[in-house]
This record gives C-alpha cells, structure tokens and sequence, in this order.
C-alpha cells in the first residue's frame, strides 16, 4: 500500500473514496453540493454510532465517486483504539467493495489523539486490515487491495514529521503481518527446520547474525529440554538464535527476546482432543513475534543490541516419544548442572522449550528478557482472547511492557507470581515438574520460567488468546494476529537500561 499525506483537504482528492470520520449525532459536513445530501443521511441512517459504516455515491458533485462516513459514537468516549478499529473496518469496506484508492481526513479535534497519534493509528489499522492469508485459496469475493491511501492531516501540521512517523508505521505492521502470514502457514508447510529457512533469510537481508542449532548441535550442547520434546517428529527441533547490532556501544549488553515456536502441538502422548487441535499450528506464534520485532528493530536501525532466541519443535506422540514420567536436564549454560524436570504431561512443551532456551539466553548476559509465546490454556480461561497475561521479576519492566501496550492496542494484564505458585511445581524426583494442575496455570508455568533466568530482569508474556483469532475482528481478519510484534518494537523503541 502506497500510503501519501497531505495538508490539502480530503475531499479535493482525486481518488475513488473518500473516508470521513463522525462522531455521534454530528452533522457531516461537505463541498456545497453534498451538503444536502449529506444532511440528509445524517438525520436518518447515519447517526456516527460507533462502528456504523455508509458508503454513498458523490454523483459527480465530488472529485472522488464515494464517499465513507465512519462512525466513531460518543466524543465524550472516543479513546484511540475506537479509531484504530474504525478505520480497521473502514478498510475492510472499502476493499470488499473493490475501492482500491481512498483519502482519509484526519481532524484536529480527536480528543486525546493528537495528529501524530492519529497518523499512527490510521496507518497501524489500514494495514493491519489489508492483511489475509490467501497463500492457498483464492479470496472468493471481488475484494481488492488498497492500493493507496492519502492521509490528510489538518493544515499547519509538519508533513516531514508526518512521514516519518507513516514510514515507522509501515516497517512495524508489515513485520507483524510478516509474522501472520507464516504463523498462518500450518504445520505440513512450516516445520522447525523451514523457520530455520525464515530466520536465515530475514538474517541475510536484514545484516543480523543468525545461528542454528540442529538436532546434533543441541545433543552435544545438551539441550535436553528442546530435544525431549521434539523427540517424536521426524521435523528434528531447532534452536535458533539471531543477533541484531544497532548500538553505538558494541559491548553494549543485548536485551534477549525468546519465542516458543512449536510448529505443531499435539500434545503428544498426553495427546490433546482432536476438537480444535488444528489451531495448534499458531503454536508458534511467540517464536514470529520474535523474528517480527526483529525484522522491525534492523529495518528501523534501533540503537541497542537484541539477542533473538528461537525454540522450535513439533510435539507429536510416536515410538520415540518422550512420555509422562520422564525426567529430563535442561540446558545447563553456566550453571553447575541445568535444572532438571519431571514431565508430568508431554502437552506442558511449552515451558520445556523455553526453559532451555531463556538458559541459553541468559548465558549471553543480557539486561533484560521478554520471553512471548503462547503457553497456557488457563490464561485464556483467564484473561479470554483479548489481554495477554504479563508476569514476570521485575516492575519496571512490566511497566514498560504495559504502557507499550497502552499505545499499541496490544492488551496486556499483570498476574502475580507468588511463593504458593512456586511450590506447586516442586517435584519428588527432580528440581521441578512441568504441571501443576489447572489451578492457577499460568501463573504455575511462569513460575516454571522462572527457574531459568535467575535475577535477570525478566517479563514473560503469554499469548495464548491473543495469538490468533477464529472470528473477524475490527482490523484482523481470521487467523494469527501477529500479536507482540508491535508491542515489542515499541517496549524497544526508546529503551533505556532499566534502573
Ligand atoms: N500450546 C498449549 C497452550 C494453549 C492452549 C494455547 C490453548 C492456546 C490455546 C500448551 O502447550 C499446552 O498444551 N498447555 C497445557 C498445559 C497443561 C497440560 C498444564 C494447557 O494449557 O492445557
Ligand atoms: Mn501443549
Ligand atoms: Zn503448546
């Protein structure tokens, strides 16, 4: 999408739509010749409710054929996200009715959402709602892409800083919809050896470092951990590890992002019910966040180092299974000996992998980890499919993570991580064992993460709702959300060592 800012008038565009934004009850107004007309919708279908839409035809009294009126409700309830959604299903009207060049004028008096704020949302949401999986079916209405969108932004705004922020945008929502096309790819397609092949690929054009531990290399390393669970496919697990360099102190310590990346679950022996198992393929979603936010970083040159650390495997039951009862030792890194687990249920994989992993990581020394991935089925029970759940050693990093999220729309909400939970995971026979029951699950496999960062200042996120969506929503249609890429990227942007 090519995107264009203006401080003319959207509705002096020459374009095919028109997009214009109402709050409730308002009167739309327009050139003198849709003024009536105007009116008149105005008084009766369109009211500007929140996420009330009308398309009509300008009958030749404007430059553009359409004109978009897109409700935004009540003034006095307008926040940010209302208008990221307004303009996500504005563009989905928009496309669903072939109008592939549209102008959107953004007013001055978006209470709380300044210009460059607006310019962000604007931007996040056309393109966040342009996005489809459409690798294997051919869509089966007349949608078309947006081709284009002028942003017109109120006179006497700066178009130089308005560009930036509309460039910045597009570097970190093409990211994310980088990390929802392959998260959308199921598990015959994308294996942990062909997200080897995507970090490798993002490495090479992108100027990162990128390594790949396969099944040999993590044997003699001893990741325990990551091989247990990859132990019943014939799709060998992978440890993939991408460094990016943007500081100006090249000894600079790097902030470690680690992803479980589980092609497929399962569930393995401790095979889960066949209801639903097929959205186990966005398993490895919090391993795309990373390789996103990482693409975002580089493209963005962001100054600081960040260690991305992958975990990638596919958890099936077969005769080489691991299985319940099984002790296995994690990564040891430094340590004297890795912590050892005894696997209760082969279906609690994710804290396995990412045991090893956040090991592996925090061997490198990094100031800080944030660890995403989509862990708990007690966090959707929880926090259903709109928050992630957000735990972690350290306020202000969750502070951080937290007020990211304010800007993103990517909700967050914190859980506590108490003593009562980390003795839940106590084990008779090993360090620790990877359940604790229903109860309080999410807060029992943070409690298992943390085992393995020490006093590392670290934020765990768990995306298991929030990873995909099974309905449309807004700005997401059906499929992986790229949930965290944005998040990240913006916890990263303006970083600073944590105090
Ligand atoms: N990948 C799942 C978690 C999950 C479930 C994510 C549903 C999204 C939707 C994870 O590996 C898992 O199976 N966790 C178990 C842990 C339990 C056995 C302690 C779960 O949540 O049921
Ligand atoms: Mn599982
Ligand atoms: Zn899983």
């Amino acid at each position: 999408m090519k995107i264009n800012t203006t401080t003319a008038s959207a509705l002096a565009q020459p374009t095919l739509a028109v997009v214009l934004l109402a709050f409730e009850k308002e009167q739309v107004s327009g050139p003198s010749g849709l003024q009536g007309m105007l009116r008149r919708v105005t008084d009766k279908e369109f009211k500007g409710a929140n996420k009330q839409l009308l398309l009509l035809h300008t009958a030749g009294k404007l430059a553009a054929p359409r004109v978009l009126l897109v409700g935004l409700g009540k003034r006095q309830k307008f926040n940010a996200e209302i208008l990221r959604r307004a303009m996500g299903l504005a563009t989905r009207k928009l496309r669903r009715a072939g109008l592939d060049h549209a102008a959107v004028q953004i007013r001055a008096d978006l209470d709380g959402c300044p210009t460059p704020d607006a310019v962000r949302i604007l931007v996040e949401a056309a393109l966040l709602a342009s996005y489809e999986f459409a690798r294997f079916k051919v869509p089966d209405d007349n949608a078309t892409e947006l081709k284009s969108l002028t942003l017109c932004v109120p006179a006497g705004t700066d178009l130089r800083a308005v560009r930036q922020i509309v460039a910045r945008t597009q570097t970190i929502v093409e990211a994310a919809n980088y990390a929802r096309e392959i998260g959308n790819l199921p598990g015959n397609v994308v294996f942990p050896s062909v997200l080897a092949d995507y970090a490798r690929q993002l490495a090479r054009e992108e100027g990162l470092k990128c390594t790949v531990l396969n099944k040999s290399a993590l044997e003699k390393q001893g990741f325990g951990g990551l091989l247990a669970v990859g132990s019943g496919s014939s799709h060998e697990p992978q440890l993939i590890v991408l460094e990016y360099r943007g500081s100006p102190d090249p000894g600079a310590q790097p902030v470690a992002l680690v992803g479980k990346a589980l092609t497929f679950d399962s569930g393995g022996i401790t095979l889960k019910h066949g209801d639903k198992m097929d959205e186990m393929k966005f398993d490895k979603c919090g391993g795309l966040a990373v390789l996103g936010a990482l693409r975002a970083a580089a493209q963005l040159k962001l100054p600081l180092n960040i260690l991305g650390v992958i975990a990638a495997a596919e958890n099936l039951p077969s005769a080489t299974s691991y299985r319940p009862g099984d002790v296995v030792t994690s990564y040891k890194g430094r340590e004297k000996r890795g912590v050892t687990i005894e696997v209760l249920s082969t279906d609690a994989e994710g804290r396995i992998v990412l045991g090893d992993a956040l090991a592996y990581a925090r061997e490198r020394k990094p100031q800080a980890i944030i660890d995403i991935a989509t862990l708990t089925g007690a966090c959707v029970i929880a926090l259903g499919s709109f928050i992630a759940g957000l735990l972690g050693n350290n306020e202000q990093l969750q502070e951080r993570i937290r007020d990211a999220a304010d800007r993103t729309g990517e909700r967050v909400w914190p859980l506590p991580l108490a003593d009562d939970y980390r003795d839940r995971i106590k084990s008779d026979v090993a360090d620790i064992k990877n359940t604790a029951g229903r109860e309080g699950g999410t807060i029992t496999a943070a409690a298992f993460l943390e085992k393995y960062v020490g006093d590392t200042p670290w934020a765990h996120i768990d995306i298991a709702g929030t990873a995909w969506t099974t309905e449309e929503r807004h700005y997401y249609a059906k499929g992986a959300t790229g949930f965290g890429v944005r998040l990240i990227v913006e916890t990263l942007s303006n970083w600073s060592t944590l105090k």
